[in-house]
């Protein structure tokens, strides 16, 4: 069955405050919204992912866009979250989507499971929702804020999403709702007359809807984090050249890297390491030398390259440590401006990265001043 996601992303989120809509909020490294994309990307169920925004949020849906590494199949939201819907299925109703999920961008903990177990029950149903049941005694407010009649949980569930539908039906239900606005989808087939089949919902997928929802989201993520190191190394032959990149930065002391790209030994090993971080191999193998298209590449686009894996792999990075070998050029100098141009190109503020130098006391081929070597360590947090 060919399914489409839509997520519906182009809410306020007043009730959480924060200053800026929940779904951009920073969540243990990623933003809601990414957390959200990336879930559903990593099942591989979807042939396309529509996330309906608000047109006013560009720059949070490019930041998020930037910690995902690909950009957003994005379209225009409404009013309410009804109208969202509805935007979102007519842009699905183009795909070739048989089915569609439906999903809260404010429920960034969706499992692979709870999508297959839909997917699953989608092959017996026209419609199929995840529900939990409630554990709390439920009540009625009644006069003055105090307690009115208590209300049996027997037969209760709390309904979540993805909710997954047959597309035509969906939007047969959604053609018959006129312009009322309903909570959620599954409200919308039932108000059509539809059935709607359950299964079983997960306590980890809630919505962040309060202030205190985003600390429980924080918790849980801390808690199952684990921070993992990688490290690189890399040498090039040094020549009597104008200029010489490394660490980022232009050096015109008579010296130059000889390589295939820029030769920049540094970032090098840097994006070694961060790979290794990631579990993506090495250098050689994302930008083989023998591939004419990275003569003279500059290393930057090696890096950014490394960082997108890690980012796909889960990973945020922490810490950065590059230790450049050579008798000559000297570093001291350089020094400020590579870690500077080093924390920006890793988006991490400069306390966080460190360059050092050393010479091998004359000894061996860098003590020779034949080359010049480098190596990394870096640090990354990886959350589910
Ligand atoms: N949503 C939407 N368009 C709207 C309103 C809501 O796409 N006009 C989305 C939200 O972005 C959210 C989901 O619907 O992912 C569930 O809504 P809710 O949790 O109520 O989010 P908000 O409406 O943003 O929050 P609040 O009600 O606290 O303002
Ligand atoms: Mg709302």
């Amino acid at each position: 069955m060919k399914i489409a996601a839509v997520i519906v992303a182009a809410g306020r989120g007043e009730r959480a405050g924060g200053g800026v809509p929940k779904q951009y909020r920073d969540l243990a490294g990623k933003r809601v919204l990414a957390r959200c994309v990336h879930r559903l990307h990593q099942c591989g169920v979807f042939m396309r992912i529509i996330v309906v925004v608000n047109p006013l949020d560009r720059d949070h849906i490019d930041a998020v866009e930037g910690e995902l590494g690909f950009r957003l199949d994005t379209i225009p939201g409404g009013a309410t979250r009804t109208a969202s819907v509805r935007a979102g299925l007519e842009a699905a109703s183009e795909t070739g989507a048989e089915a569609v999920f439906i999903h809260d961008a404010a429920r960034p903990f969706v499992s692979p499971a709870l999508i297959d177990r839909l997917v699953d029950a989608l092959e017996r149903h026209q419609a199929v929702i995840p529900a939990l049941p409630v554990s709390d005694a439920l009540l009625r407010v009644g006069d003055g804020g105090a307690m009115g009649e208590p209300v049996s949980r027997d037969g209760l569930q709390a309904a979540q999403t993805p909710q997954a539908f047959h597309l035509a039906s969906l939007l047969d239900a959604y053609a018959q709702l006129g312009g009322t606005a309903l909570p959620d989808d599954a409200a919308v087939v039932r108000a059509a007359g539809g059935e709607v089949a359950l299964v079983a919902g997960e306590a980890e997928n809630f919505k962040l809807t309060t202030p205190e929802d985003f600390i429980r989201a924080e918790r849980m993520l801390m808690s199952e984090a684990i921070t993992v190191t990688g490290q690189g190394f890399d040498v090039h032959r040094l020549e009597t050249a104008e200029v010489m990149w490394l660490c980022g930065i232009e050096i015109r002391a008579g010296l130059g890297l000889v390589g295939h790209s820029d030769a920049d030994a540094g970032l090098h090993a840097l994006t070694d390491a961060i790979l290794g971080a990631a579990g993506a191999g090495d250098i050689g193998e994302h930008f083989p030398p023998s591939d004419p298209q990275w003569k003279g590449a500059r290393s930057d686009a090696f890096l950014l390259h490394a960082i997108k894996r890690l980012h796909e792999a889960g990973g945020e990075l922490v810490h950065a440590d590059i230790t450049l070998i050579a008798e000559r050029p000297k570093i001291g100098p350089h020094r400020d401006a590579m870690r500077t141009r080093v924390a920006s190109l890793l988006g991490l503020p400069e306390k966080r990265v460190n360059i050092a130098a050393t010479t091998t006391e004359k000894l061996g081929f860098t003590g020779r001043g034949e080359g010049l070597a480098a190596q990394a360590i870096i640090t990354a947090r990886l959350t589910p």
